[in-house]
């Protein structure tokens, strides 16, 4: 079975592309972070009330989901390589774009974990569900002392901040660099992360259209 299932997604990343498993937890898992940073910074602008209380437990329904996809994303990352594309090229550039990616993947833990800790300190404001419906444990801290409460409170409150910082500096910059390869470069790289449309003839095209198919000339050979 995992054999199988490793065989058909190397069968898209072979030809350059992401397999729509890995396209699908991309962009689900980039809009659910958007609208939680943007619902964040919402809710902690509100003025106290039950109103905020409500926003935060739809926050906190909507976070939840990105630790259990960020698992699964993992091991499907784990499972099946990432396709070699027009920015695999060595140098400073693939560095940044791989730490990118990394770093991403470290917040999809540190995001959740931390706001779970946060809910679960102190003053629980109330249960906590998975998308609103499951029913998911508090972090058992309720027999600690008060004082050891607020320091996990305390650190767990830096780490969701210093995460969204993280993400606000690099989501920017991530999403530049895929639009700069596509529309500057005309690198295949934003394809390989869209679906596959097929062409009018129902198939798939083998090699994308600007992808180069011959090998750029040596330096200094292209004059004479
Ligand atoms: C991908 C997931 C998440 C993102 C992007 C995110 C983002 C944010 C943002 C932008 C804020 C406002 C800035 C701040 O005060 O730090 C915030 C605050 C908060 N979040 Fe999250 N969050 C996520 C997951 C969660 C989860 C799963 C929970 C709870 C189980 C949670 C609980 C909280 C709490 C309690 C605050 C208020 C912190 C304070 O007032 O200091 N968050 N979050
Ligand atoms: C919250 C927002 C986002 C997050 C957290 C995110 C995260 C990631 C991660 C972790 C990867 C590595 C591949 C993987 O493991 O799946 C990746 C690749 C990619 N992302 Fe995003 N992404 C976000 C938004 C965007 C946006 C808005 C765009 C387009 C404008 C974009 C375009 C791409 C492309 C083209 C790749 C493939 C890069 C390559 O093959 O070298 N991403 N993204």
């Amino acid at each position: 079975m995992i054999e199988r299932l490793r065989e058909w997604g190397n069968s898209h990343t072979r030809r350059g592309r992401y397999s729509p498993i890995g396209i699908i937890f991309h962009w689900v898992m980039a809009l659910l972070i958007l609208f939680q940073i943007g619902w964040g910074f919402w809710t902690d602008w509100m003025m106290p009330g039950g109103d905020k209380v409500f926003a935060y437990q739809v926050h906190s329904a909507a976070g939840l989901p990105v630790l259990l996809l960020g698992v699964a994303r993992l091991a499907w990352r784990i499972l099946i390589s990432d396709p070699i594309n027009d920015a695999d090229r060595p140098g400073l550039q693939s560095k940044i774009a791989h730490w990118t990616a990394m770093t991403f993947y470290v917040v999809f833990f540190t995001l959740p974990v931390s706001g779970w800790f946060m809910w679960s300190s102190v003053a629980a404001p109330g249960p906590l569900y998975l998308g609103g419906i499951v029913p998911w444990p508090q972090v058992p801290l309720s027999s600690l002392d008060p004082i050891t409460q607020y320091a996990i409170l305390d650190l767990a409150e830096d780490v969701h901040i210093a995460s969204v910082i993280l993400l606000l500096l690099l989501i920017p910059a991530h999403a530049g660099a895929a639009l700069k390869h596509h529309f500057w470069d005309r690198h295949d790289v934003l394809r390989a992360m869209l679906p596959e449309v097929p062409d009018w003839e129902g198939h798939r095209r083998a090699v994308p259209p600007n992808r180069p198919t011959t090998p750029p000339l040596p330096k200094g050979s292209e004059a004479g």
